[in-house]
């Protein structure tokens, strides 16, 4: 196993969040705060880059900029020469002023719900939320350097996922200049169940967005939750990647606990406090999860394994490592 190929770690700051997103782990009920204590965030960060100083950090929650510490542990990685990913629905940096914390975050990214401020603040469940997004990225987008970049992430969901192509146009008539997109796709977890989930019929329909946002805006946008390739025209292959949740990204919750897939409430690989990472990144898990022990037959004979992986290993909404529904039940 290649213990070495790690390359990024999520870490939720937060489960604090101002919205309100129906299929959220975080949505309807708000789950009891936790955050990490700030002390222990900085020994997270010092033993992390101990292991592997290019390791780079993608802070999550909830909303990373309700973590009360949020401008100081930006600062305490930059000073560490890490790099820094913030994945926020608000970008309201605990009050901060913005030409404070610019220069520490290599990456700003937010998730977009529709195609205009209407769609995307009543999923949420948060008026003015769009507006207040799109003026933080224009703002950051105003004050960063040309190294920094912008990310956009795009859940498809049965609301949404005929409106990519309208949802990122709108975006750039509004000014924002988008470095990349991550499409993901609804997985039964958090509050969403089976029936939220998206057909093939309508996932299919989704790519067609993709390849117009890709060919009419070029935009990079491309899968970040995989999808079996056997099932999907090849036309589509090269907007779609295979899963790196446990080879190149892991994430972390609150206390430090470290688990494999970003989008499950499943941390069950070891704490840092209690483990060395080269220990942790020997769990079974991650050992099934790169020699892909759990696909069968057909994709192990199969010539796209090692750009599909098989698809998604928990779509069957148990967070056990299995083969893709899509293929048995498109
Ligand atoms: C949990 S949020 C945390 C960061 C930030 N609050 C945000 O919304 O971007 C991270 C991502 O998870 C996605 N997400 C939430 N519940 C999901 C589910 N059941 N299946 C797939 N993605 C989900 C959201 O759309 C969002 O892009
Ligand atoms: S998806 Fe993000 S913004 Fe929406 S409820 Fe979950 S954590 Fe909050
Ligand atoms: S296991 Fe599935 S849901 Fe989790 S990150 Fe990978 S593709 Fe996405
Ligand atoms: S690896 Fe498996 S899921 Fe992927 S294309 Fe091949 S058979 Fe399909």
């Amino acid at each position: 196993m290649d213990t070495n190929e790690l390359a990024q770690i999520g870490i939720n700051l937060t489960n604090k969040c101002s919205h309100c997103c129906p299929m959220c782990f975080v949505g309807k009920e708000k789950l009891t705060i936790k955050e990490f204590s700030f002390s222990n965030l900085k020994k997270v960060i010092d033993k992390v880059l101990e292991y592997n100083p290019k390791i780079g950090f993608i802070f999550l929650g909830g909303d990373p900029c309700e973590y009360s510490k949020i401008s100081e542990l930006l600062k305490y990685c930059f000073k560490k020469n890490a790099y820094t990913s913030v994945l926020s629905n608000t970008l309201d940096f605990n009050g901060s002023n913005k030409h404070d914390y610019v220069k520490y975050i290599s990456n700003l990214s937010t998730t977009i719900h529709g195609k205009n401020s209407k769609i995307h603040d009543a999923f949420c469940g948060k008026p003015g939320a769009y507006k207040k997004v799109v003026q933080n990225l224009l703002e950051y987008q105003s004050l960063k350097n040309e190294n920094q970049t912008i990310g956009i992430h795009f859940t498809l969901m049965k609301h949404n996922y005929k409106t990519v192509y309208k949802s990122i146009k709108n975006l750039i008539k509004l000014g924002v200049k988008i470095n990349f997109i991550n499409i993901q796709r609804i997985m039964p977890f958090g509050y969403a169940t089976e029936k939220e989930v998206l057909s093939l019929k309508e996932i299919l329909k989704a790519f067609v967005q993709i390849k117009k946002v890709n060919e009419r805006l070029k935009v990079d946008t491309k899968t970040l939750d995989a999808f079996p390739m056997c099932i999907i025209p090849e036309q589509y292959h090269k907007y779609m990647n295979k899963c790196t949740c446990g080879t190149k990204v892991l994430k972390m919750d609150a206390d430090g606990n470290f688990g494999r897939c970003r989008v499950t409430g499943v941390f069950d690989l070891g704490n840092i406090f209690k483990q060395d990472m080269l220990t942790i990144l020997k769990a079974d898990e991650l050992k099934s999860f790169r020699t892909k022990t759990y696909l069968d037959e057909k994709c192990h004979i199969c010539p796209k394994l090692d750009k599909c992986g098989g698809g998604c290993p928990i779509s069957c909404g148990s967070c056990k490592l299995s083969v893709d529904m899509l293929r048995s039940n498109p």
